[in-house]
């Protein structure tokens, strides 16, 4: 039988590559201020890894988002703490689906005026988009599998892994999470919070 879950991008492969992200990203702002701003919560280790391999002035900021039903309607749920009337924002996401929640969002910080507004993304699952968006810097190019790690979640669990996991038969393993949890972390105890 084939493995249930698949560690497709190690730690070292991230910080390699945020760093690289980190680089381009103050070479396009020497001459600027930008807001870094962070999707909660999945961003906030890409966030924090990549505002470290900038090597320029930045300020970093948060919003959280919340979804309505499943056409993309989303609200602002806790909202930046500076205004973005001509600022230069680059938004931080950990990962681009279908697209909708970023069209949205970017429609909505429009309206405040910024001078520009970029999106990083740190994982494009191109092949699930529904709406066609720009996007200025991405890490990796992924397919259709459901990944956890490095922000990234199932039910607010596994952001926290180092590194970025496939889940192969999202059936079975929201059936049992646990084996998983004993998968990447062998040494613990297994605890897990019931849905
Ligand atoms: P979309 O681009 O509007 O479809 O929404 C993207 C959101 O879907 C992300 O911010 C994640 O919360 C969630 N998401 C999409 N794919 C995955 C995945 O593979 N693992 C965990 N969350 C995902
Ligand atoms: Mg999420």
């Amino acid at each position: 039988m084939s493995d249930p879950f698949v560690e497709v991008i190690t730690e070292s492969d991230l910080q390699r590559r945020v760093s690289q992200l980190g680089a381009e990203i103050a070479d396009d702002y020497q001459t600027t201020v930008p807001v870094v701003v962070g999707v909660l919560k999945g961003s906030i280790p890409f966030l924090a890894d990549l505002v470290r391999a900038i090597d320029s002035t930045l300020q970093v900021d948060f919003l959280s988002l919340t979804r309505f039903g499943e056409e993309g309607r989303v609200s602002i749920a806790m909202d930046v703490s500076v205004p973005l009337r001509g600022r230069d924002v680059i938004i931080v996401e950990d990962i681009v689906d279908t697209g909708l929640t970023l069209t949205a969002l970017h429609r909505m910080l429009m309206l405040r005026e910024p001078n520009s507004l970029q999106t990083v993304t740190l994982l494009d699952k191109a092949p699930r988009r529904i709406v066609d968006i720009d996007l200025a810097y991405r890490g990796f190019e992924i397919g259709d599998e459901f990944l956890l790690g490095y922000g990234l979640d199932w039910g607010g669990h596994y952001r926290n892994l180092r590194s970025l996991w496939a889940v192969m038969d999202l059936g079975a393993f929201a059936d049992d999470p646990h084996r998983f949890t004993e998968v990447v972390h062998p040494s613990a105890g297994g605890a897990f919070l019931r849905r």
